[in-house]
């Protein structure tokens, strides 16, 4: 885990507002949350007039177009640009988003960028996700048979089996599922989240896969399953369309199942 220093008073206050180039005709403002660990200042928001004319259409478009124009120093995290790494997970406007799949269009007057909710942040609009992929690995995401593969091809599934696991392969790990909801804000250290329980769901749900009881067994807790409360948060928040809290009610049917 990075080590946070953050002032005693952390209260975010008004930053610097950057003004848009002369002459720009469709000037929108940025308002993003600025925080460095090393200069011993509070948190601010400051502000980043844009010229739309000459930005691309997503949220990510303008912070790399500001990064590369006006401050250097502004940090975020973004790989792919096409929704597929789940780095730039980040809350615009109040709900989290991949920046690099929101347009800037959809927001109407100041666009308010932090980052994701409730987490650690090791600087501006990077969160520390290290708890959440330690999380990851505990529920070990790899396939667990101990009878032998067959010896001259790789482990089939029927359709239908493999049709299981729609709706859960395809989430990237962004975690802007488990940092809306209310259970994992006020048990991270304890409650897996929405984001951990459907990866645990997808090898579950794996007919190959056969660990079940074991991965059931781990889970079987007042707290690392339980704590769900099917707010549904998580399901709202996904930018994937994908549906966590179901994968949850799904372990806790196979927990009843069993029993
Ligand atoms: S459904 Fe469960 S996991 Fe999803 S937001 Fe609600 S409490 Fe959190
Ligand atoms: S379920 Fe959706 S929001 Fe949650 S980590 Fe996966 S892709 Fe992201
Ligand atoms: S940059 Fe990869 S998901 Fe946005």
């Amino acid at each position: 885990m990075v080590e946070f220093t953050l002032p005693a008073n952390s209260r975010v206050v008004e930053g610097k507002t950057y003004k848009a180039p002369q002459g720009a005709k469709r000037v929108r403002t940025f308002r993003i949350y600025r925080w460095n660990p090393d200069d011993g200042q509070n948190p601010r928001m400051d502000r980043f007039e844009i010229d739309l004319d000459d930005c691309g259409p997503m949220i990510l478009d303008a912070l790399i177009k500001i990064k590369n124009e006006v401050d250097t120093t502004l940090t975020f995290r973004r790989s792919c640009r096409e929704g597929i790494c789940g780095s730039c997970a980040m809350n615009v406007d109040g709900k989290n988003n991949l920046a690099c799949l929101c347009p800037i269009e959809e927001s109407s007057g100041e666009v308010v960028v932090r980052p994701l909710p409730h987490m650690h942040v090791i600087k501006d609009l990077v969160p520390d996700t290290s708890r959440l992929f330690a999380q990851h690995a505990m529920i070990e995401p790899w396939l667990k048979a101990d009878s032998p593969p067959p010896p001259d091809r790789e482990r089939l599934q029927s359709r239908e089996d493999r049709g299981e696991l729609d709706g859960l392969w395809e989430c990237i790990l962004c975690f802007c599922c488990s940092t809306s909801c209310p259970s994992y804000w006020w048990n991270p250290d304890r409650f897996l989240g929405p984001a951990i329980l459907l990866q645990a769901y997808r090898w579950i749900a794996d007919s190959r896969d056969e660990a079940t009881g074991e991965r059931l067994d781990e889970l079987e807790d007042p707290f690392r399953l339980y704590r769900c409360h099917t707010i549904m948060a998580c399901t709202n928040a996904c930018p994937k369309g994908l549906n966590p809290a179901k994968a949850i009610a799904e372990i806790k049917k196979r927990m009843i199942l069993r029993r």
